[in-house]
C-alpha cells in the first residue's frame, strides 16, 4: 500500500456504516455489521499481499496453485474496542497471529499509558494489522503504534472505521509509513474528544456498556 489514507467508498461498506451510525440500532446488530464491514475493509488492506505458488494434487492433474507467501500476518486489536473488529478479522484470516495493547490515558499528564502488551513472536517478519474502530486524537493509535515498532514491525497498516481530521493527521505526522484504511473521514472532534457525527462510544455500542 502506498497511500497514507485510503477511504472505503464501497456501497455495502457505507450502507453497513449509516446503519451503524443509527442510535436505534441494537447492540448485537451493532456487533454483527462491525464485523461484516471490518471483512470488508480488509479485503481492500490485503489487496496486495506477496503471493506464491505450491503444487497441489486437484482431482484432475497436479497443478501450480497461487498461495500466500511469507509468514503469518499479525493481527492487533488495540483494547477495547479492537476486539470488535478482531472477531470479523479472525473470520477473514482464521490463522493470523494475535496481539493486544492496552492503553489507557493518564488524566494529569493525558499520556497514554501502556497497562497490557502482548504480540506474536517475529513481527519484523510479518504484516501486521492494527485494528480500532475510531480514529480520534490519534494519540493512543500513535503511542500503540510506537510500541508495535519496538517490537520490531515494520511494515504495520492501520484498520479503523471512522477517522477524524485530527487523528489521521496526528498519525501522519508520527507514523508517515504506516497507511490507515477506514470507511468514512467525519468532520472532527467534538470538545470531549468524540467523532462527529459519528456513532457515539464504539466500546459501550459493541459492549452494551455506558
Ligand atoms: N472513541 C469512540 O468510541 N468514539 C468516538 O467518537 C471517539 C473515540
Amino acid at each position: 500500500m502506498t497511500d497514507h489514507l485510503t477511504e472505503v467508498a464501497h456501497p455495502l461498506v457505507q450502507h453497513k456504516l449509516t446503519l451503524m451510525r443509527d442510535k436505534a440500532t441494537p447492540t448485537a446488530v451493532f456487533r454483527q455489521l462491525l464485523r461484516e464491514i471490518t471483512q470488508l475493509l480488509l479485503y481492500e488492506i490485503t489487496r496486495e499481499l506477496p503471493m506464491t505458488t505450491k503444487p497441489i494434487d486437484t482431482p484432475m492433474e497436479v497443478m501450480d496453485a497461487p498461495t500466500l507467501a511469507g509468514k503469518k500476518l499479525a493481527l492487533v486489536s488495540i483494547l477495547r474496542a479492537g476486539n470488535g473488529m478482531l472477531d470479523g478479522a479472525l473470520e477473514l484470516i482464521p490463522s493470523a497471529r494475535v496481539g493486544f495493547v492496552g492503553l489507557y490515558r493518564d488524566e494529569e499528564t493525558l499520556q497514554p499509558v501502556q497497562y497490557y502488551y502482548k504480540v506474536p513472536e517475529a513481527m519484523e517478519d510479518r504484516l501486521v494489522i492494527a485494528v480500532d474502530p475510531m480514529l480520534a486524537t490519534g494519540n493512543s493509535s500513535a503511542a500503540a503504534i510506537d510500541l508495535l515498532k519496538q517490537s520490531g514491525a515494520r511494515d504495520i497498516r492501520f484498520l479503523c472505521l471512522l477517522a477524524a481530521p485530527e487523528g489521521i493527521a496526528r498519525m501522519k505526522e508520527a507514523h508517515p509509513d504506516v497507511p490507515i484504511v477506514t470507511a468514512a473521514v467525519d468532520r472532527g472532534l467534538n470538545d470531549h474528544g468524540y467523532i462527529m457525527p459519528g456513532l457515539g462510544d464504539a466500546g459501550d455500542r459493541m459492549f452494551g456498556t455506558k
